[in-house]
């Protein structure tokens, strides 16, 4: 099976009212936690690559476990860049093999946002490849940025409209109350569905991504608490809002911070558990099976494209 680009896999999620999870890694037991999930319950799959993850592990490295990953599952795999913030980055990204990036123009005034999405929009489909924008501005920390919820905001579906139509992207990233982290919400969840569905009733047949989408699964926030460490006030989106958005316009779904959890809670406790070993595989091996049947949870329980690759 060859790397994808998420065109067909946008296309059916729309009209089966399911989503692609879009996963982020960073090493190899990501990759292969991740993979093998997806391959026991036949789910198309977008694995992305921020620009930290890029710096701490190479770009070749990653290309080559997730080459690797692909040749062991035999699955529809998406190579998607997450949270481009320049058109050489994109380009790098796009020119190493790369089948989908995204450019998040979305700290940039709207005009300024359109021509750097359409600059990369154009140089992405001249080789085949596939662009995700942003528009509106999550809360959250993601590598240097922050930005404190004073400063997000929502998307406005006519700017939205605009947007896509000036600047070809493929799919949009949108803000409607999710952000990134383990600190999503200060009082009880709440995400504008009614921004949602304006978008789609303007757009319809639009793939619509949805970022900041960890549920922070209390169990493993729990087992940090439990092992040292301090996760007090973490709260995610809770999964029947990501059921109902991916029965909507809402065709990705990213991830990371739930992979991160489950990975450092399962070492934390492993370690307090077993304090005299130090062999990285004993410790490592059970947070890519944590990883596993996180994501193999996902797949069935919230996005609902197991059976689908
Ligand atoms: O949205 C950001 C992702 O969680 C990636 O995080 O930039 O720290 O790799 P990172
Ligand atoms: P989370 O922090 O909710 O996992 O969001 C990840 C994300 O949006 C990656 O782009
Ligand atoms: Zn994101």
């Amino acid at each position: 099976m060859p790397i994808v680009t998420s065109t067909e896999m946008f296309k059916k999620a729309y009209e089966g009212g399911y989503a692609i999870g879009a996963f982020n890694v960073n090493n190899m037991e990501i990759i292969q936690g991740i993979t093998e999930a997806a391959k026991e319950v036949r789910a198309p799959l977008i694995l992305q690559v921020s620009a930290g993850a890029r710096k701490y592990a190479n770009h070749t490295y990653l290309m080559k476990l997730i080459e690797a990953a692909i040749i062991e599952t035999d699955l529809p795999v998406c190579i998607h860049l997450d949270h481009g913030d320049s058109f050489e980055l994109c380009k790098a990204c796009i020119d190493g093999g790369f089948t989908s990036v995204m450019i998040d123009g979305s700290f940039l005034p709207f005009e300024e946002n359109v021509r750097l999405t359409k600059q990369v929009v154009d140089y992405a489909h001249s080789k085949g490849v596939v662009v995700e924008g942003e528009l509106g501005r999550l809360a959250g920390i993601e590598d240097d940025v922050n930005v404190s919820d004073q400063e997000a905001a929502f998307t406005d579906p006519a700017q939205a409209e605009e947007f896509v139509e000036r600047t070809g992207v493929d799919s949009l990233a949108i803000a409607i109350g999710t952000s990134h982290g383990a600190f999503k919400f200060k009082g009880e969840p709440r995400l504008r569905f009614d921004i949602l569905e304006e978008i789609q009733r303007r757009m319809p047949g639009f793939p619509i991504v949805l970022h900041g989408a960890s549920s922070v699964i209390p169990e493993y926030v729990e087992m940090i608490n439990q092992y040292g460490g301090d996760l007090a006030g973490a709260k995610g989106v809770p999964e029947e809002m990501l059921r109902k958005a991916a029965s909507m316009a809402v065709c990705k779904i990213n991830i990371d911070s739930d992979l991160r959890l489950a990975f450092t809670a399962t070492i934390r406790k492993y370690l307090a558990e077993n304090p005299g070993h130090f062999d990285p595989r004993q410790y490592l091996g059970p947070a890519r099976t944590a990883i596993k049947e996180m994501v193999k949870h996902k797949i069935i329980n919230v996005l609902g494209c197991d059976g689908k690759a």
